[in-house]
């Protein structure tokens, strides 16, 4: 629980349906919390692969010989559970984001708590980090990534001024960084902006929007018939995505249709949009923007 609070642990957990002799994946580890309780429900024959790619979620893994805990980006979804010998699996439940351990260690650089060098790295292995996003990116990426990933309208004046301090100084720590951009954010607005600038950054080091879409693709390949996806989104950036792909199994525009004229799909909406309840969030603050959407293969 230190580690990271589990949000709607039994709302997405039901909506995978667990099947006690099933085969099931929890792409988002971190501390384990889903991944515990379906193993719960599992019986002896059931398997539970998870994925992580912060290697401090490894010290969560669980002793148990129907789990299995891989540190690799869930990106390679596929090719790690063929790996392992599953080709196909009956539930796949993801919790996006970040963890509260990722966010409560100051030298991650997650948090706009802290004070730190500018990392945000989940995978401390990747070249990407946020000093390299803010320093050797040119001025329209800087701007794109704000725009696009933090929807702040300022992202063009913000991307220049990063970009003329960095021409003398490196911009190597977070103090740096708030310095710089202080005139966005010293006004009554100042924690959003803030939270605004970080998830940006955030999203385009963990190439977020490109993991997602890449495991999201290859879901309908991995459930088999009747399996079920059971995904948290905290941005709507994410939740649109989910959105789109459960009702059209594409990202952008309209499915073909099938001889008889009706949409080729591969997955079917199971339910409605599950949000935490009022007193979740009174318990735990980060559950706040958490959106639960499940869906079956069909
Ligand atoms: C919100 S936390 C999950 C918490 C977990 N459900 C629990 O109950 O403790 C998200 C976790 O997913 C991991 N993560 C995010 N994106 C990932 C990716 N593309 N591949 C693998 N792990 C990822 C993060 O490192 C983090 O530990």
């Amino acid at each position: 629980m230190d580690y990271h609070n589990p949000v709607l642990l039994t709302e997405a957990v039901d909506g995978l349906n667990v099947k006690p002799g099933g085969v099931y994946v929890d792409v988002t580890f971190g501390g384990g919390g889903h991944g515990r309780e379906i193993l719960k429900r599992l019986g002896p024959k059931g398997k539970l692969f998870a994925f992580d790619q912060d290697k401090d979620a490894l010290l969560n893994t669980i002793d148990d010989s129907r789990f299995k805990l891989i540190n690799e980006n869930f990106r390679f979804l596929k090719r790690f559970l063929r790996f392992y010998g599953a080709k196909k699996v009956d539930g796949i439940l993801a919790d996006f984001g970040v963890s509260s351990h990722q966010f409560d260690v100051a030298e991650r650089g997650f948090s706009t708590r802290f004070e730190a060098d500018l990392d945000m790295r989940m995978d401390q292995d990747s070249k990407l980090s946020a000093f390299h996003v803010i320093n050797k990116y040119d001025e329209e990426q800087i701007r794109d990534v704000f725009l696009q990933y933090g929807e702040l309208r300022q992202a063009p004046a913000m991307a220049r001024l990063i970009v003329e301090e960095r021409a003398t100084n490196e911009i190597k720590s977070s103090e740096h960084l708030k310095e710089v951009l202080k005139k966005f954010v010293k006004h009554k607005n100042e924690h959003k902006v803030l939270a605004q600038i970080y998830q940006a950054i955030r999203i385009e080091v963990n190439q977020e929007i490109e993991a997602l879409k890449e495991l999201l693709l290859q879901v309908p390949e991995v459930l088999v018939t009747g399996g079920r996806l059971s995904c948290i989104s905290y941005h709507s950036l994410e939740d649109r995505l989910v959105k789109r792909f459960i009702r059209n199994g594409l990202f952008e525009g309209e499915p073909e249709r099938d001889v008889y004229g009706n949409f080729e799909v591969p997955l079917k909406k199971v339910g409605g949009l599950i949000v935490p309840s009022k007193a979740e969030i009174k318990e735990n603050s980060r559950a706040r923007s958490a959106k639960l959407r499940v869906a079956e293969k069909i």
